[in-house]
Parts: structure tokens; sequence; C-alpha cells
């Protein structure tokens, strides 16, 4: 059995079942990269400030590479014995290069190494959403472009309300993205802050220099106050946030293109590749892509509420509630990720029905407030004009008639 890094003072062996439950690794292996990443760049430092000397750095930065290299290629077990991934990489750098590989943990504590690992792992990832994103954005503005002047229902209440362009619709929801992609960009600057340093949660007292790791490593700042560093999920909660409210929006949209492709609305016809059939009934084509989309958003509601009742009544400063944000932050990233891959090619692939939609506008009395506000301009008071047109509009009902039909016998 591998001796515990905390074994010093430790006469027994952890109980296997304590060992399986208490162990990260099988999830947290995903942050590996970052967790060689920052090492990294906290071995150069510890050079630097000549806490290690440059040829240990150098003999301590080629095995994290090759080992990075080798669990790239799946070479390595995750063994729970090492419970997460920052003790099996150090695990496997012993193993390496001997006892030097012993003085890479020198002024850091797992405490501000997970935090910091959990900081690139969003950061590379929100880019990538960041991009995705950004081609959602231009797709919805191409179609608001080329259906700028097609003529459409608008609804409130999901009610026939006034015409309006299938164009504008789209610009709206390009302006929720738009409002998503910006609460992305605020909660970078807060977040892009470099907690390494901060040890346990009081820092060090070796002369560690915390700016050059944090500028080493992209960040724009370290994060000031240790305990703060340490203790600190604000930046999942608030990823978990500005991803729930991108899933209503996409859930908002899915359900608009549920109901369109309704037989009954006949708004927009699905493509054969990217809709399903039934097992049982021949003549079905459903949106399922639409509907996962819809019912994924749940799932990342979930994923908010989760952390921040993990985080709602933690003492300061770390506590092992926290290794539970992990699987919160990789199911999220990972299902958000997969939304927005799939959303620009479904609407890409849509058929929209414009000779319908037009049709609709003509059959209803979806003019009325239009009608009404030209008696407002020549002069009718909006009370009086209001209860006219609604006379009317009763009319045309009963005559089988067109608003304009009956409005013109009143001119
Ligand atoms: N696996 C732990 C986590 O994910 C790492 C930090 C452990 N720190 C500690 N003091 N036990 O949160």
């Amino acid at each position: 059995m591998k001796t515990k890094a905390w074994g010093g003072r430790f006469q027994k062996a952890l109980d296997p079942r304590v060992e399986k439950f208490n162990a990260s690794l099988p999830f947290d292996h995903a942050l590996f990269k970052h967790d060689i990443q920052g090492s990294i760049a906290h071995t150069h430092m510890l050079a630097r400030q000549k806490l290690i000397s440059f040829d240990e750095a150098e003999l301590i930065c080629a095995g994290l590479e090759q080992i990075q290299s080798e669990l790239q290629q799946g070479l390595h077990v995750m063994d729970t014995a090492c419970e997460d991934i920052h003790m099996l990489i150090e695990h496997l750098l012993v193993q390496k290069i001997g006892v030097i590989g012993k003085k890479l943990h020198t002024g850091r504590s797992r405490n501000d190494q997970v935090t910091l690992d959990l900081k690139l792992y969003c950061r590379e990832n929100v880019t990538i959403i960041q991009n995705l994103l950004a081609a959602l954005l231009q797709t919805l503005k191409d179609l608001s472009i080329q259906h700028a002047t097609h003529i459409m229902p608008g609804y409130t209440h999901l009610q026939e309300a006034q015409p309006i362009f299938l164009g504008q619709y789209f610009s709206a929801y390009q302006a929720m993205f738009q409002r998503d992609a910006t609460r992305i960009q605020d909660w970078f600057k807060r977040m892009n802050l470099s907690p390494l340093g901060a040890g346990a949660l009081a820092g060090s007292s070796l002369p560690l220099d915390r700016i050059w790791v944090a500028q080493t490593l992209g960040f724009d700042n370290i994060v000031e106050n240790a305990l703060d560093a340490v203790s600190d999920r604000d930046y999942v909660i608030e990823l978990c946030s500005f991803a729930s409210i991108l899933m209503v929006h996409l859930s908002r949209l899915s359900e608009d293109l549920i109901i369109w492709s309704t037989q009954e609305f006949n708004f927009v016809a699905l493509d054969d590749a990217f809709a399903t059939g039934s097992s049982l009934m021949p003549q079905k084509k459903n949106p399922d892509v639409l509907e996962l989309v819809r019912g994924k958003s749940g799932r990342i509601f979930g994923h908010l509420m989760a952390i921040l009742t993990v985080m709602k009544a933690l003492p300061l400063a770390y506590n092992k509630d926290m290794q539970e944000d992990k699987e919160i932050v990789f199911d999220t990233i990972k299902t958000l990720i997969a939304c927005l891959e799939i959303m620009p090619l479904f609407l890409n692939s849509l058929q929209f029905n414009t000779k319908q939609m037009e049709n609709r506008v003509d059959k209803s009395f979806m003019n009325a407030t239009n009608i009404l506000e030209k008696l407002v301009l020549k002069g009718m008071a909006f009370r009086d004009a209001h209860h006219t047109v609604g006379q009317w509009v009763q009319m045309a009902n009963t005559q089988n008639k067109t608003l304009q039909e009956i409005m013109q016998e009143y001119e």
C-alpha cells in the first residue's frame, strides 16, 4: 500500500471503504493537464526564489511533462489510494525522478492547488463556450437578415397579438445571447485571479513570488486574501449561473421551434437529418434535438442549485465539501458545449414556411392595434378607439369578414 502524503501522524492505514468514499481521482483526473501546468509554473518560481536549484527545477519539469504525456496516453491506472489527481501526479513524479520530486509541493497546499487547477480548467473551457456562442450569434444574425421582411404572427400569452418580422424574432434571440456573452466577459474579470501561494489558508513563511506565478499562468493578478483564495467558489457559482441563463435562452428558442414545427402551426419543417421518427407511428417526425436542449436546461439549473447548497454554510476556509464542485463544473461545461455545438447546425437545417406565416397574419385580426392607432392619429381618444375596434373585431368575426372590410363600411 502507498503511504499517504499525510501519513506521518497516523498509526493506522485508511479503511479501504473510506479511501474509496474520500477519493476524487475517479473524476478529477480530468484536471491533470491543468495540475501539471500549475506545477510547472510553481516549480520555476521556486527556483527563481532559490527555494530549489535550477537543476532540480529542470528535473521536476521534465518529469511532469513526461507524466502528462503518459496520462494523455492513458498509461496510468487511476488508483484511489492516491486520493486525487494532485497526489497521483506527485506520486508518479517521485517514482520517476526520486527524492527531488518531494520538493514540488514546497510552499503549496492542495487547497490553493485545487482551486488553481479548477480555474485553469474553467478558463480553457469557457473560451470554447465563447467561440461556440459567437458562432450561434452569427447564425442568428444571418437568419435575421435573411428573413428581415418576412411577416409572421407575434404572440403574447401564445395568442396571436401583432404582426412582426421573422427577422426581428431572430434579432431578439441574438440580443439575449449577446447578453450571455457579456455575462461571461464579466465572469472572466472576477475569476481570472491566481489563488496559488495562499497555501492551506494562511499563505507561507517562504519567500514565494505569487505575482510572478500569476503572470506566468496568464492571470490578471492574485487573490489578495489567502483565506478568501482557498475558500472562494464564487466563480463556480457564477459559471453555473451564466450557464443557467444561457440555457433558459436556448430552452425558450427550442420551445418556440417545437411549437412552430407542430402540424397545427406548420411554420417550420424539420430536416430529416435533424429529426427522429417513432418506432410505432410511421407518420411521426419528432424534434428530439430541441427537446433535449430544453431538457438539459433542467440539469444545468440543478448544478447551480447544488453548488449554492454545497457552499451556503461552509465555515472559512477549505472544507472537503468543496470537492463536490468538480463534477458540477465538468458536467455543466460538457452539457453547455454539447447544446451550443448542435444549435447553429439545427437552425441552419430548418425550412421556414414563410407563406404559411403570412397567411396566418392575413386571416387574423392581428392588425387591430394598427387600425386602433390610425383612429388615434385621426383624433379619437385611445379608449374610444379601443372600444370601436373591439366592436369591429366582433362584427368581422360573426360576419366572417376581415377587419379591413368592416372598417371600410364605417369610413
Ligand atoms: N481532492 C480535493 C478536492 O477536490 C483536493 C483538496 C484537498 N485538500 C485537503 N485539505 N484535503 O477538494
